[in-house]
């Protein structure tokens, strides 16, 4: 029987992940079905069990689930107990195991694909919600030399920044007005056509800009350009976390670069 995988999300119509893990399937020769699942603001947990009683092997999570996915799973891996979210999830005898991918999907991007080490870097995260705090310790393990987080709400940059020690530190936007290797923006404003007030003393022709967003050009990637820095969107992660995740259910790695091209087109 053909393994069934999902993403659940609200909303969902908008995904790519069908596109890309069934470009994975094919490319491996996996014999997997994936699909797009669209849960109820206050329905997740019962979707995925309707899922996992139709046979149903593992799925992904988007916006506005991982920290309930997170709740849900039986046994979480490390990096999904620090980050404090789930993207992922797979479904055995022994229940539930959330994992979080995006964290190394952000750093395969940034490492491997757009050939940025981020060892002895500089680096600006903008944002303390769930998408700040999953790349947090991956990027850590990059050992930067130095990973700032500014964030509008400051004391939530603040207890990121205890929480995850190693020499984190926290500030507002206008604060961060040193120039940075990396600039990584995981703040929601990209989602509302907003750009936060950002020092431009932070970009330099050596900066690399880098949203999450991807799809479209954004205020933030728009202002970084004009301050000299190189852009780039978040099209590379959002491909390199479904890679870890296809990696974790199928024990394969696919070739990212073919997938990322083709959905540039
Ligand atoms: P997510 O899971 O996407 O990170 P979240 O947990 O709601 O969502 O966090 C959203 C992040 O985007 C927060 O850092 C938020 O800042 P606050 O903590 O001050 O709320 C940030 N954010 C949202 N809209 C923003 C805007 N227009 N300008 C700057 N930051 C914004």
């Amino acid at each position: 029987m053909t393994d069934r995988y999902a993403v659940f999300g609200h909303p969902i119509a908008h995904s790519k992940s069908p596109q890309i893990h069934a470009a994975f399937a094919r490319q491996t020769g996996q014999d997997m079905r994936y699909e797009a699942i669209l849960a109820p603001l206050d329905g997740f947990a019962v979707s995925v069990a309707a899922f996992i009683a139709s046979g149903g092997r593992g799925a992904n999570v988007t916006v506005p689930f991982k920290q309930e996915a997170c709740r849900l799973a039986d046994r979480l891996s490390p990096r999904a107990r620090r980050a404090g979210a789930v993207n992922t999830l797979s479904f055995d005898a022994e229940g539930i195991l959330g994992d979080n991918t995006d964290g190394a999907g952000l750093v395969a991007d940034l490492t491997r694909n757009l050939l940025c080490p981020l060892a002895g870097k500089r680096i600006l995260l903008l944002g303390a919600g769930g998408a700040a705090r999953g790349v947090i310790e991956p990027l850590l393990d990059q050992q930067p030399a130095q990973l700032v987080i500014a964030n509008r709400t400051v004391s939530r940059a603040q207890e990121l920044a205890e929480l995850f020690g190693r020499g984190v530190s926290a500030c507002g936007f206008d604060a961060a007005d040193a120039p940075f290797d990396v600039i990584v923006n995981a703040t929601a404003a990209s989602l509302a056509g907003e750009l936060p007030p950002l020092s431009p003393q932070a970009f330099t022709s050596n900066t690399l800009a880098y949203d999450m967003m991807y799809g479209h050009d954004t205020p933030f990637l728009t202002f970084a350009r004009a301050h000299g820095a190189a852009v780039t969107d978040g099209l590379g992660m959002l491909v390199e976390q479904a890679a870890e995740a296809f990696y974790g259910w199928r024990g394969v790695r696919p070739d990212t670069a073919s997938v990322i091209a083709k959905l540039r087109i």
